[in-house]
């Protein structure tokens, strides 16, 4: 093996094959420098002040928005790519019909060409991460290798960083390798642009059996920030299967009512469908005594514990938060937590030097500086901030923080909601009959596409979990799991579906929303502890209007009717939309689901045409 000119490590690492494999990549890559991260806040500040050297970054102004900083990305690099995308199993029958599948051996030859020198004139930084808090039996070691300082910062805000990880890895630990390179090398004497990344080719590669990662062409998110989807979903879903336990798509939060009894909850909603908003929910003054603590607000690991039950831990230590839509009313919680420190990307500047987006404010201030970098014209009809720009914070900051969201042991999990985003059909809160009929409800979840993703907006599409894009194997498979999963502990978590995103004949949301679902969360909760009333409906257990607390709304029993109306029509177009998605993994799919299905069939058609919880 050559020795690589420029290999910077300030401290000793013992691991021979790591180091191999990073010497290998060096070789391949090309790059000029190579740079082990120690994860210090020294580190961080340096290359947060190369990126302003470069232009990348904007510093925001220092008393508004203490060390903080605005980029823009390439307009071609906004959001992940669900279409590049590819879990590379040795089978395409392991990746599944809802996966894009290359076979691992023809994947490996396209990207070898792609990788030929492809960070030339770029430091290749090594970032040693690792997912869950660091000595936690729950928690796992990645190493990401990449030419962007962007990522490098971003990781160092979403991930725990550096010297530490390694020292916990040892000589012979096992880790991830998610390599990550943007596509872009420099010919000598060639000036960088502000967002470098590879305008028509990306890839995104998982090799599940080998617990590997490789991401070409895009700077953005999830798609170039390999601890989260790719590691802590997609490969970390596939380790979860085998290893009997859960990689979700989840937020978790802490309730606290007001004799001090503390229940946790795993809630699974899709990208850009308020897990971030709930995770942080303040409950209206009204509803006294009871508070909400965050643990998560995107990724859930959750394993049994010995005691049978159900123990989580947010695999991250920051938030990569949707911005647009994020107020002092909708998430005050949010808006503290990113009030310093904070990285801001294709949000709009302000000319004092701070941020803004579509829904901070009613005005919109004067002379903003759009996402695209130039001088925003409201009369244009475009938004000023992409509708997918995001904060990268760290989680520490904040306010509703969990105090046990370190807890090495996770915290216990009582029940599991799951919800899209639905115009129409689904009600505002039910809860599942019971395991199995649970699993059906997630498993069939449709949700309207938002921009977190690249492509058609606003359509209907089955988001199994809210993991379709994320599940590192067969859905079908996933959804056994599931199921098995169910079976193997005494007494599982109770399962509700909830839709904030009904509309009424005018086309506005139906629901208020925000902190107003504390008082959907607080009849979950006093129904875990068998406190809650609830009358049966076609597809499972409902509130009555009675059963919810209204203090200091003013919501009518019309209002949570239609609310809550289960429209036979509706209905049975959806289980016709479940049969197509059975239709998709047939060979693979649970038989119980086939029986649900009927069941569900059969109660829809016993009940009036237009069902509602007053009748009952
Ligand atoms: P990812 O980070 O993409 O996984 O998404 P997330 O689920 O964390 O998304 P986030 O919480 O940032 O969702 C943002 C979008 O959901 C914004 O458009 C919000 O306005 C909207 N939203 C969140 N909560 C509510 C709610 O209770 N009611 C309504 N109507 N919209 C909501
Ligand atoms: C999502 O799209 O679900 C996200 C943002 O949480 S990203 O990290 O870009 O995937
Ligand atoms: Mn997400």
């Amino acid at each position: 093996m050559v020795a690589i000119k420029n290999h910077t490590s300030t401290y000793p690492v013992g691991h021979a094959e790591l180091k191999k494999w990073v010497q290998q990549i060096a070789a391949q890559c090309q790059p000029e420098h190579v740079h082990w991260c120690d994860g210090t806040k020294k580190e961080y500040d340096e290359l947060c002040n190369k990126l302003v050297e470069k232009g990348t970054f904007i510093r925001l102004h220092e008393e508004k928005r203490p060390n903080s900083f605005a980029c823009f990305s390439d307009p071609s690099d906004v959001a992940r790519v669900e279409d590049r995308t590819f879990i590379c199993s040795r089978t395409k029958d392991d990746a599944g019909p809802t996966n894009n599948w290359v076979d691992p051996r023809e994947m490996k030859q396209t990207l070898s060409k792609l990788l030929e020198g492809c960070m030339k004139g770029r430091t290749m930084y090594v970032i040693p991460f690792c997912m869950g808090p660091l000595g936690s039996d729950i928690s796992q070691i990645g190493i990401e290798i990449t030419d962007s300082e962007y990522v490098v910062v971003n990781m160092h805000l979403m991930t725990r960083v550096g010297q530490k990880v390694i020292h916990q890895l040892g000589n012979e630990g096992e880790y991830v390798k998610a390599l990550h390179t943007l596509g872009a090398p420099l010919a000598s004497g060639q000036n960088d642009v502000k967002w470098p990344c590879n305008p028509t080719t990306k890839y995104i590669v998982h090799y599940p059996e080998e617990r590997s990662i490789v991401s070409y062409g895009s700077g953005y998110g999830g798609n170039a920030l390999l601890g989260k989807k790719c590691f802590a979903l997609r490969i970390a879903s596939a380790m979860a299967q085998e290893e009997g336990w859960l990689a979700e798509h989840m937020l978790i939060l802490g309730v606290e009512s007001p004799d001090h009894e503390k229940t946790y909850i795993a809630a699974a909603f899709p990208s850009a469908c308020g897990k971030t908003n709930f995770a942080m929910l303040i409950p209206p003054k009204e509803i006294e005594g009871w508070k909400v603590t965050t643990v998560g607000d995107d990724i859930a690991w959750i394993k049994p514990g010995k005691d049978g039950q159900l123990y989580a831990i947010n695999p991250e230590a920051g938030y990569f938060g949707v911005a647009p839509g994020t107020n002092v009313k909708s998430n005050p919680n949010a808006m503290k937590t990113i009030a310093k420190n904070t990285i801001f990307t294709n949000v709009a500047v302000t000319e004092d030097g701070d941020v803004w987006w579509e829904g901070m404010s009613k005005e919109i201030p004067k002379n903003l500086t759009d996402w695209r970098g130039q001088k925003y014209d409201p009369a244009s009809g475009k938004p000023a901030a992409h509708p997918n720009a995001r904060f990268t914070a760290p989680a520490s900051q904040c306010p509703s923080i969990d105090s046990d969201w370190e807890n090495p042991h996770g915290v216990p999990v009582s029940a599991f909601i799951f919800g899209g985003r639905r115009s129409n059909t689904i009600p505002l809160i039910y809860q599942a009959h019971n395991w199995n009929f649970g699993v059906y409800l997630a498993a069939t979840m449709g949700s309207e596409t938002t921009a977190a993703a690249f492509g058609e907006l606003g359509k209907v599409r089955r988001d199994p979990f809210a993991m379709l894009p994320f599940c590192g194997y067969h859905m079908g498979e996933y959804f056994n799991h599931w199921l098995q999963f169910g079976r193997d502990i005494p007494n599982p978590p109770r399962i509700f579906g909830v839709n904030w995103f009904r509309k009424d004949e005018k086309g506005n949301f139906a629901w208020p929303g925000f902190g107003d679902n504390m008082r959907v969360l607080k009849w979950v909760v006093q129904k875990v502890r068998g406190k809650s009333n609830a009358v049966e409906s076609p597809i499972g257990w409902m509130p009555h209007y009675e059963d919810i607390d209204w203090t200091g709304l003013n919501f009518s029993r019309h209002q949570f009717d239609q609310l809550m109306l289960i429209d036979r029509e509706e209905w049975k177009a959806e289980l016709l939309a479940h049969a197509e998605l059975f239709g998709r993994m047939y060979d693979k799919l649970p038989k119980e689901f086939l029986f649900m299905r009927e069941l569900l069939l059969s109660s829809l058609w016993r009940s009036p045409e237009k069902w509602s919880v007053e009748q009952e």
